[in-house]
């Protein structure tokens, strides 16, 4: 069923060649695809000399049906993206009033398998019609890249390096430390759930919608975060790795003993928990930055979108905190579209013959 849908599309796209003509154009622009998870992403920029302009990106979320589960299944994920893929192309090529782009990049991993592989059969299709070269993104890179978004009129963030970065989503939670743009290295990372996992598995529990992060955090706003005295796993580990499949179990068991009595139960709850994290969080951030004597610390990645975990960072971390502009800290392909502008600088090019998704592509191997 699903190799269907990707040989359908080929054709869609071969048949309709002559749509995606290229009528000419001075200005270079790079089109980037977004599909590791549950968000079909396109973005087009303007690669200028001194920096990327961001000129539209449009995304088809598939929250609404992975809501029914509690979580994203692969299939559908899969499917969906196909279904959506190209009325997404189409719709940001007509808002750039543009043709073709000079570039095509795409997520080639990490992610699930499903979607990468739509996405870039997708990107391969236009480098391939387009006649221009691709570029493979590491999901992750992205979200480093996030910090920097800016459209016309916006000042963008520039990284000081050495920097750290916290990549907190919900596939992900890993300290890095950045060198130089595409230099990495990883200091730490979960052993078992990511963070926005967590959320989303605590969120489930307590009978929330998918994902948790935004409805966790507000029923949080009013409750008490010293309410219940929930674990805070490996914060004195002495390393920069992080656990988190304990701090859930802790709150099934802590609910099936104390059932909530009313909504302000639930909220202490919720405060409670999302406190923990933060603090596991927020101790290892502070370290890293001091042990890696850092010019800058970002915070990435979808659960950096959580307001409280934002103050707190803001408030403890000493050198400049780096956010992602509202609205690009969840996956989106503006990211993928900043990130593959470094490498178009450093020529890291790919064709469409011999670029590969890879679901476990590792941040140090970018
Ligand atoms: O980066 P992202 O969009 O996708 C992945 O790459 O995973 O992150 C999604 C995750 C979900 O687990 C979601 O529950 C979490 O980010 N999230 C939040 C908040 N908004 C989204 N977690 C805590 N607080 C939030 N406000
Ligand atoms: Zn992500």
């Amino acid at each position: 069923m699903f190799v269907y849908y990707i040989d359908f599309f080929s054709i869609f796209l071969l048949t309709n060649i002559s749509k995606l003509r290229y009528y000419g154009c001075t200005m270079k622009h790079l089109l980037a695809i977004e599909s590791s998870c549950d968000d079909t992403s396109v973005a087009i920029v303007r690669l200028e000399k001194e920096r990327t302009v961001l000129v539209c990106q449009k995304t088809a979320s598939q929250i609404d049906i992975h809501k029914q589960y509690g979580g994203v299944i692969p299939e559908i994920a899969g499917r969906k993206h196909a279904e959506k893929i190209l009325p997404v192309i189409s719709a940001v090529l007509e808002e750039a009033n543009l043709k073709k782009a000079d570039y095509v990049a795409v997520t080639t991993g990490p992610g699930l398998m499903t979607g990468l592989l739509v996405g870039m059969e997708a990107a391969k299709n236009l480098a391939y019609l387009w006649q221009v070269p691709l570029v493979s993104v590491n999901h992750i890179d992205g979200h480093l890249h996030s910090i920097e978004v800016a459209s016309k009129d916006d000042q963008s963030q520039q990284i000081q390096f050495p920097a750290v970065a916290l990549t907190v989503s919900g596939g992900h939670t890993q300290l890095v430390l950045l060198k130089d743009h595409g230099d990495y290295e990883l200091i730490g990372q979960t052993r078992d759930d990511a963070a926005g996992e967590c959320f989303d598995k605590v969120a489930k529990i307590l009978g929330f919608d998918y994902p948790g992060g935004p409805p966790i955090a507000a029923r949080a706003e009013h409750g008490d975060p010293k309410a219940i005295p929930f674990p805070r796993p490996m914060i004195n580990s002495g390393n920069f790795d992080m656990s988190f499949a304990g701090l859930k179990t802790a709150v099934l068991y802590h609910l099936k003993d104390n059932p909530p009595q009313s909504e302000q139960e639930v909220n202490d709850v919720c405060a409670s928990f999302q406190q923990a994290i933060v603090d596991v969080l927020t101790s290892k951030a502070i370290k890293a930055v001091q042990e890696h004597h850092a010019a800058s610390f970002l915070l990435v990645g979808g659960v950096s979108a959580n307001k409280t975990f934002r103050r707190v960072i803001d408030e403890h971390i000493t050198v400049p905190v780096l956010l992602s502009p509202k609205g690009f800290a969840m996956d989106n392909a503006a990211m993928i579209a900043y990130a593959a502008a470094y490498k178009v600088q450093k020529e890291k090019l790919h064709t469409w013959q011999n670029i590969q998704a890879n679901p476990h592509w590792a941040i140090t191997d970018v």
